[in-house]
């Protein structure tokens, strides 16, 4: 590495996507020292700015997390230096051609490698794609894109973008972004799987009665509900990121950890799954509603989204995989927006234990003597299983309670935020994060069909108040399949 130079180019720089996360993202890989000898950072946008400019706009975001006693002020400073901005249109190859210049000037060492970070609209990656592959391409190192979602809206349209971005890139240059991959839980959970005894024996239909994903925010869409309304809570949050948790969590054990090994494992277990049906999705929208005197706006408030929206801002779904490992086994999700409380977790429900001497202190209730393992992504990380306990004391009283592994306790150092991990192995070229196109294939394979017929249909969204639940419809989907919500019992 120290004879060749990666420089990073930001396009889209001055979007929230880039102020919030990725700049933040690359500044903490500096200063942890894991940024190659010679990079450097450009910001490419239409909005015109100097590299002063694009650096007090950035400098305002970054923040010292990582140790905050130290003071990383010089840190901060040195990173600024190697940041750079350029103005241009995004489909204008003149202006790419400029760019090229610009980082041939910087780059130093035998070969030069570049990385495109696209954190722009979905309609405009193909024209910057075009222009950056004629004009800005590295002609001695590697070149790499990372595109962020939405790919797409449907198999067709996601099929479409796939092909006009291999008409200017090969599929190794292109890494498809999915943040939650990210999510140092996430990334837990193969190792919790399969390097623990305990619990890879019992990763199946013979012993997990059901598996839940949950998402939920306690804020709704404001600020963001134009581009919100096109796309709903199923392809914002479902079709992606608990997608993606599912196929990790279910794969068969992959031939080894490398990249192509395990998106194989991921791919196939997405193509054993049932295409979902309507009468396996509710949905939902939120509504005004006002709490301690606070008024909190609907959906429809929101004066970026169309009157009458039927766009849901909650999904629940029911999921299955039809191979030999997880037959009947219902994979629950749930996601919402504008509900009581901000949480993403996976809650895997175990079966009863069969003639089990301690039923009748249950009384008549066995759910409650279900072990539970929990992995809660996010916030405060935690893994815990819940297991039946006798209470101490004369009496045989039982009780569930909690091994807890408590991230904050047990490991105090701050966690990555998604985006570092993502960014460092885009530069090293480690695609096992990312998402491959037949998997991408696979995942809107599943979802197509329903969210067609939601929008011919024009079914219309239970509306549950904002802070609350959700709609009642998710309990009658999960008793339809004997499954408690466990993040509701
Ligand atoms: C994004 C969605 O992908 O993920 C947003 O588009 C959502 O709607 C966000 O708010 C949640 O990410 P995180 O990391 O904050 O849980």
């Amino acid at each position: 590495q120290i004879d060749s130079t990666v420089s990073i180019t930001v396009v889209g720089a001055s979007g929230d996507l880039a102020k919030k996360k990725i700049f933040p993202a690359l500044f903490a890989l500096f200063y942890e020292d894991c940024l190659p000898k010679h990079f450097t950072v450009f910001g490419y946008s239409r909005t015109q700015l100097t590299d002063e400019e694009l650096r007090n706009m950035i400098g305002k975001t970054l923040t010292c997390r990582i140790d905050k006693r130290e003071n990383c002020g010089d840190k901060m400073e040195q990173f600024l230096q190697r940041c750079f901005y350029h103005s241009g249109q995004y489909s204008s190859e003149e202006d790419f051609l400029e760019l090229d210049r610009k980082l041939k000037d910087k780059e130093v060492g035998k070969s030069a490698n570049r990385l495109f970070y696209l954190s722009i609209p979905p309609n405009i990656f193909v024209d910057v794609v075009r222009c950056a592959s004629r004009t800005a391409s590295s002609p001695t190192g590697w070149t790499r894109v990372i595109v962020e979602k939405p790919f797409g809206r449907d198999s067709q349209s996601s099929g479409e973008l796939t092909r006009s971005l291999k008409q200017h890139l090969t599929e190794d240059q292109i890494f498809r972004i999915d943040h939650y991959l990210g999510k140092e839980l996430v990334e837990n959970l193969s190792v919790l799987r399969f390097s623990n005894l305990v619990f890879e024996p019992l990763w199946s239909r013979k012993f997990i009665r059901n598996v839940q994903l949950i998402f939920s925010e306690d804020f709704g869409t404001e600020g963001r509900g134009g581009y919100f309304d096109n796309y709903g809570i199923i392809r914002d949050i479902m079709q992606n990121h608990l997608l993606q948790i599912l196929a990790l969590f279910a794969m068969e054990t992959p031939v080894s950890l490398d990249a192509e090994d395990i998106r194989n494992e991921k791919v196939k277990v997405l193509r054993s799954m049932r295409t979902l049906q309507l009468d396996d999705v509710v949905v939902g929208q939120y509504k005004g509603h006002t709490r301690g005197g606070r008024s909190l706006p609907a959906y429809i408030d929101d004066p970026t989204v169309p009157k009458g929206s039927l766009t849901p801002t909650f999904a629940a779904a029911a999921l299955f995989i039809d191979n030999a490992r997880w037959d009947g086994v219902p994979f629950l999700m749930k996601a919402g927006k504008a509900l009581n409380t901000r949480r993403a977790e996976i809650r895997v429900q175990f079966r009863h234990v069969p003639g089990n001497l301690y039923k009748r202190n249950f009384g008549t209730d066995l759910d409650k003597a279900t072990n539970e393992l929990v992995i809660r992504v996010q916030p405060d990380e935690a893994i815990y299983l819940k297991i039946n306990n006798k209470i101490p004391g004369l009496s045989m009283r039982l009780d569930s309670s909690n091994l807890n592994l408590l991230y904050a306790s047990r490991y105090p150092r701050e966690i990555p935020d998604a985006y570092e991990r993502l960014l460092l192995d885009a530069i090293e070229g480690e695609r096992r994060l990312f998402i491959r196109s037949d998997e991408l294939d696979a995942a809107w394979a599943l979802f197509t069909p329903v969210l067609k017929e939601l929008e011919d249909k024009r079914i219309a969204p239970e509306l549950y108040p904002y802070g609350s639940r959700g709609p009642v419809g998710a309990h009658y989907l999960a008793a339809k399949y004997n499954v408690r919500w466990g993040d509701l019992s």
